[in-house]
């Protein structure tokens, strides 16, 4: 097991933070690294970064991330921007033809986008700091244009709180490297593989609320009955845009 491996092994996503500010100039350092050491399509390099360190920035921050209490823990928050205005520019200063106003480079400069983040992420993680993402970023994307001032095609993507971690949770599961990997061509799941995959995960879900009455109970009153039911209930993933979307869907 090479220094790599090790470091992705330690990876446990942290949420509670020390009250020790980290260096500033340091994580400038790595965000250097992380730029040079990931690839870009077309090395356009088409992200950009907003850190955030300010009570006040957090505070909104927080308000806008389903007040995540991480938010006001961490020393530092970075917001990741899929950007192709800076790269717009550029051309228009070139005489150049406009382009990358589209879906497709969206999904292009997202993707760079979330490859850097990654490489901020074990960056550091190395550097003995804990980080966690914030998948609400998504929820919020025009807030966020709006509290940021971001310009035309430019979309938050993700957010990492950085700090001095404060605590040492155990390592989350996942599933055996087979449920991931397929070999030559795909085989779909059929129920049995299902079940032979996430027992051990279901099992795990049980032993982790049989001992927590509050959601034992909020289970019992949304009719939860496993890990599987929990995740698209009312108490996990059933954010408000998904009722927009829904509402859009008709
Ligand atoms: C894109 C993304 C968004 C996430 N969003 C959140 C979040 O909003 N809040 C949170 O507490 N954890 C968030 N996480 C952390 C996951 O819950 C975590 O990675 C997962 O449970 C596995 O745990 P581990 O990272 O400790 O291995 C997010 C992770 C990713 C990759």
């Amino acid at each position: 097991v090479n220094d790599f491996e090790h470091l992705l092994y330690r990876h446990r996503s942290i949420r509670t933070f020390k009250d020790t500010p980290i260096s500033i100039p340091r994580l400038k350092e790595l965000l250097k690294a992380a730029i040079h050491g990931t690839s870009s399509s077309g090395n356009l390099n088409s992200y950009s970064m907003i850190l955030t360190t300010s009570p006040e920035q957090k505070q909104k921050l927080w308000k806008l991330h389903l007040e995540q209490d991480m938010i006001l823990e961490a020393p530092c928050i970075i917001t990741f921007l899929a950007d192709f205005h800076r790269v717009r520019q550029w051309l228009k200063k070139s005489q150049a033809r406009d382009g990358f106003n589209d879906y497709l480079s969206y999904s292009v400069a997202a993707f760079d986008t979330l490859l850097l983040s990654q490489s901020v992420a074990l960056a550091c993680e190395a550097e003995g700091w804990g980080i966690c993402y914030m998948g609400t970023t998504l929820y919020i994307v025009e807030e966020l244009q709006g509290l940021f001032d971001l310009p035309p095609t430019v979309v938050p993507v993700t957010s990492l709180v950085v700090g001095v971690p404060a605590e040492e949770p155990a390592a989350r599961s996942r599933l055996p490297l087979e449920a991931y990997l397929h070999e030559e061509r795909y085989h779909a799941y059929d129920n049995k593989r299902i079940e032979e995959l996430y027992a051990e995960r279901d099992a795990d879900f049980v032993k982790r609320y049989a001992t927590n009455l509050e959601i034992l109970e909020r289970c019992k009153q949304e009719g939860v009955q496993n890990l599987g039911q929990f995740y698209t209930s009312r108490l996990k993933y059933y954010p408000p845009h998904a009722w927009r979307y829904g509402e859009a869907q008709g």
